[in-house]
């Protein structure tokens, strides 16, 4: 082990190394309260001068992190915001979280990474420790991160600084797996960047799991984006094909989950939402394309994914149909339009799709969400309706796109005349009702 190695290991074993955490989203401000709590002085760099306030005010944007556990943490000077982005220059650690979207042709958006980069290429210094943890496809550390950092540095990598990967697998809203106690995977350039990154993310995480490379920990996040992004494909097709069998979907998929070994459960419903599993699983696939490659599954689970939401748009309508309506004219009001229940986020929602196509055909759209007051969709924008249960009656059609548990779903199935419900939230309640049409 090198001096540059040894005091940096000195520094992070003592909880004096000062991280820098770039992006203060969804990942990035639930790991800088990780590594603040864990005694270490914590600097969030973000452009976005809202994000940077609310933290300095102590404040929270993110649902998962309790303000109270912001201001604490402000207040006694471990956690700090800034848009100056000159104070990389003070860090020992530096964890990168900024977003990977998709351009509008489908393929990788890198910019935001290649941003982080330059910027912090500026201030690279010897000792440094560099996590990359947006999600991205293999090869991105070392073909971007690390020639970027090296070629006006001129330092040499797993000996003057240290460069790894480690996949952020945060599950927005959820309580039992959060970005403290969800085993983490570290992948470096070189074994001593593995070493560092590992020593330091072993500091504030309960489980920190090294693998050889950095290939291997962006592989295996991808590995476990396209799993689901898979399955729910493969039951979105189930569901297609039941429709077509008169065959009950959801009373299948609890029949078959009642198999102990061997099979997993998963769900139907009108598209894949979320930053991430509609994303990257096209990362790997297009990485694959620059290698003559087709990435199978990725491409027919895409497919039938994103034309769910035209499905739905069927669904209402025949629903209508069976009630002897058009769709056109009639007034549709939509349930849920956040991408997953309880949660505020409504990136990459599928309800945007359904309510562009209900706009298109003709219907006059409305929606509810207990988390979200507005939402701009294709079509135009709209504020949530202000009564739930008169916009409810007053409905030709409910569609319920997003399963929030703070509906009371029997009173919606009473006063609803028409619900199409896209998540079997209605649950065996459905089964007898002659207004209810499901996915
Ligand atoms: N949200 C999730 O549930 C989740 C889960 C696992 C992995 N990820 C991955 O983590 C990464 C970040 O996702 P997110 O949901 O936190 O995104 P986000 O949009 O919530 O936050 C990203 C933040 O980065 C900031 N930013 C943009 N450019 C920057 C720059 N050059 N320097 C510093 N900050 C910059 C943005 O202003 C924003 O605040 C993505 O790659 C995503 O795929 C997200």
């Amino acid at each position: 082990m090198n001096a540059a190695q040894q005091e940096i290991m000195r520094r992070i074993q003592e909880r004096s190394a000062r991280v820098g955490i770039l992006g203060l989203g969804y990942v990035g401000l639930p790991l800088a309260v990780v590594f603040a709590e864990a005694g270490f002085d914590v600097t969030g760099f973000d452009p976005d001068p809202v994000k940077v306030e609310k933290v300095r005010s102590g404040q929270s944007h993110i649902r998962d992190v309790p303000a109270e556990q912001v201001a604490r943490l402000v207040a006694s000077g471990k956690l700090a915001a800034t848009s100056d982005f000159a104070g990389l220059q003070e860090m020992d650690a530096v964890s990168i979280c900024v977003p990977t979207p998709l351009r509008k042709t489908g393929d990788p958006d890198l910019s935001f990474i290649i941003d982080a980069t330059v910027e912090l290429a500026r201030h690279v210094h010897a000792g440094m420790v560099i996590v990359l943890e947006s999600t991205t496809y293999p090869g991105t550390t070392r073909e971007i991160l690390l020639s970027k950092l090296t070629e006006r540095s001129g330092l040499v990598v797993g000996q003057d600084f240290f460069l790894a990967f480690s996949p952020e697998r945060v599950d927005p809203g959820r309580k039992d797996w959060t970005t403290l106690n969800t085993p983490k995977v570290v992948g470096g350039i070189t074994p001593a960047c593995t070493e560092v990154a590992v020593a330091w993310y072993c500091q504030a995480l309960q489980e920190v799991v090294p693998v050889s490379s950095a290939e291997v920990a962006e592989m295996a996040k991808l590995l476990e984006n396209t799993f689901r992004m898979v399955n729910i494909g493969l039951v979105n097709e189930m569901a297609l094909m039941c429709e077509r069998l008169g065959i009950d979907v959801w009373e299948v998929i609890e029949a078959a989950a009642t198999k102990p070994f061997g099979f997993m459960k998963f769900t139907p419903g009108p598209g894949l939402g979320g930053h991430c599993i509609p994303i990257d699983p096209l990362y790997l696939s297009w990485k694959l394309r620059a290698l003559n490659y087709t990435a199978r599954f990725i491409e027919l689970a895409s497919e039938i994914n994103t034309n769910m939401p035209r499905y739905v748009l069927s669904k209402v309508q025949d629903a209508l149909n069976e009630h002897g309506k058009p769709l056109k004219g009639n007034r549709v009001l939509v349930l849920g339009v956040a991408y997953k229940p309880d949660i505020d986020d409504i990136r990459e929602s599928p309800a945007l799709d359904v309510l562009g196509l209900l706009n298109q055909k003709g219907a006059q759209v409305s929606f509810h969400d207990p988390h979200i007051p507005h939402i701009r969709f294709d079509g135009g924008e709209i504020d949530c309706v202000p009564d739930l249960m008169s916009a409810v009656r007053q409905a030709d059609c409910v569609v319920i796109i997003t399963n929030h548990s703070s509906y009371d779903y029997p009173a919606i199935l009473e006063v609803a005349r028409l619900i199409v419900d896209t998540r079997n939230a209605l649950g065996a309640q459905r089964r007898n009702s002659a207004k209810v049409f499901s996915l």
